[in-house]
């Protein structure tokens, strides 16, 4: 079976002269048994009929951020849910730049904002637009958020000028999108497992210990896993998010039922380790609500560390453990140092002194240690918890291929 059967593809059409390729792109889309949704821009109507789109699609063609009957039927964050990739084509240098700069002042920039889905962009525009050191900070801003870009290709232009713009013919932008799904396919003989969140300590039935961590940084992970074709599981300490359904969540409550949790679990191809395990839990757990008194002494006793038992562990061991360090100070160094003491493959370590990244912030800045001969390292800036999982992901895929 080809790789784009069924396969739900909302394709954003921008105002440029190349729009009409769009149309063929969607006949070969259809051709090959995918969902094709369009959002037509205000200006690709100049250039496209939402008659013709409509047509070739089979759908309903959505043009309107604040047109109640389409919010009714499909509200923006429906669509981009619906949605297995998103195909900006022509993406347009104002498009280009107004995604850079998260606008989302029409329907199309709105969708996409609100979206986790993988992106391409097939820029189309002409050549000096397209040399533009604005453009070009534009295109590369979005490459690192992790925007897949297709073209342009050079030649012939509709403005009489020969050079680099012209859009990618369709053909070859299905080519492109095939490749994506197949790479799903292959992935989707792997496994992985993510732990996520804080976990409580019980003093007495209603008291116990915790720590700041959100999960987010977790789940994050855990949906680029298994936007990438992944079978997922995440063990999640108490959080207030949500999560796909395609994810296998497995709420727990305290380090020993994560321990637990990640035992019935494994193998898999791949763990990673972002919980924020308490290292340590109440000797001696109440069963009753403890009275208020004058002082009290907790006695702490050491909880398994997971991460430390899975990567010593001969038959659980996944191929690649990744753990996660939040460290305050010396980072580099502690960070080297609970790689080879928890021998894992991986570590991604956090500097959670800085209070816009790490714990509970939606943003992260981590550098992931690798175990190779030299412990090298590199540095991923500070980014969405979101593009921050992808770039960890991608290193995965290739890793496990
Ligand atoms: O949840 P968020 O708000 O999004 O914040 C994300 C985060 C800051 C929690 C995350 O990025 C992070 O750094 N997680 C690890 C936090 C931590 O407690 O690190 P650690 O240095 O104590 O532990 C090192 C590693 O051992 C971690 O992979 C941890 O999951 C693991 N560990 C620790 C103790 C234990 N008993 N079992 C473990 O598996």
């Amino acid at each position: 079976m080809n790789s784009l059967f069924k396969k739900k593809i909302l394709l954003i059409i921008c105002g440029g002269i190349s729009a009409y390729k769009s149309l063929e792109l969607i006949r070969l889309l259809k051709k090959q048994g995918a969902k094709v949704k369009t959002i037509l821009t205000k200006s690709s109507k100049e250039f496209i009929t939402p008659l013709s789109v409509a047509s070739l699609s089979q759908e309903k063609v959505y043009d309107d951020l604040f047109n109640a009957e389409n919010e009714a039927e499909m509200d923006h964050i429906s669509l981009s849910r619906w949605a297995d990739v998103i195909v900006v084509a022509p993406a347009t240098a104002n498009t280009i730049s107004k995604l850079n700069a998260g606008s989302s002042n029409d329907l199309a920039s709105t969708v996409i904002l609100a979206s986790d889905k993988d992106i391409f962009l097939t820029p189309a525009m002409n050549i000096r637009m397209w040399e533009h050191p604005s453009t070009k900070e534009n295109l590369k801003k979005l490459k690192s958020y992790g925007y897949k870009v297709i073209g342009p290709e050079i030649g012939d232009m509709a403005c009489g000028e020969f050079g680099e713009g012209k859009m990618t013919e369709p053909k070859e932008i299905l080519k492109e999108i095939e490749i994506y799904f197949n790479q799903l396919n292959k992935n989707k003989k792997f496994k992985a497992l993510v732990t996520a969140g804080p976990t409580n300590e019980y003093i007495d039935p209603i008291r116990f210990i915790t720590n700041k961590s959100s999960g987010k940084q977790g789940y994050a992970l855990a949906k680029s896993l298994a936007k990438k074709g992944f079978e997922t599981t995440l063990i999640s300490g108490p959080t207030n998010l949500e999560i796909d359904n395609n994810i296998n969540l497995i709420k727990i409550e305290t380090a020993e039922e994560m321990f637990k949790a990640t035992q019935d679990n494994l193998p898999t191809d791949v763990a990673i380790f972002s919980a924020a395990v308490a290292d340590f839990k109440i000797k001696e757990k109440k069963n009753e609500k403890i009275k208020k008194q004058e002082y009290i002494n907790l006695e702490l006793e050491v909880n398994t560390d997971i991460l430390n038992y899975v990567s010593k562990h001969n038959s659980l061991r996944p191929k690649l453990v990744i753990g996660f360090a939040a460290e305050t100070n010396n980072v580099q160094e502690n960070a080297k140092k609970k790689l080879l003491e928890k021998n894992c493959d991986w570590i991604v370590a956090n500097d959670v002194s800085n209070k816009s990244i790490g714990f509970d912030s939606d943003f992260n800045e981590v550098s992931i240690f690798y175990k190779d001969e030299k412990i090298s390292d590199e540095k991923l800036v500070m980014k969405k918890k979101s593009e921050i999982s992808d770039e960890i992901i991608d290193r995965v895929i290739k890793q496990l291929n």
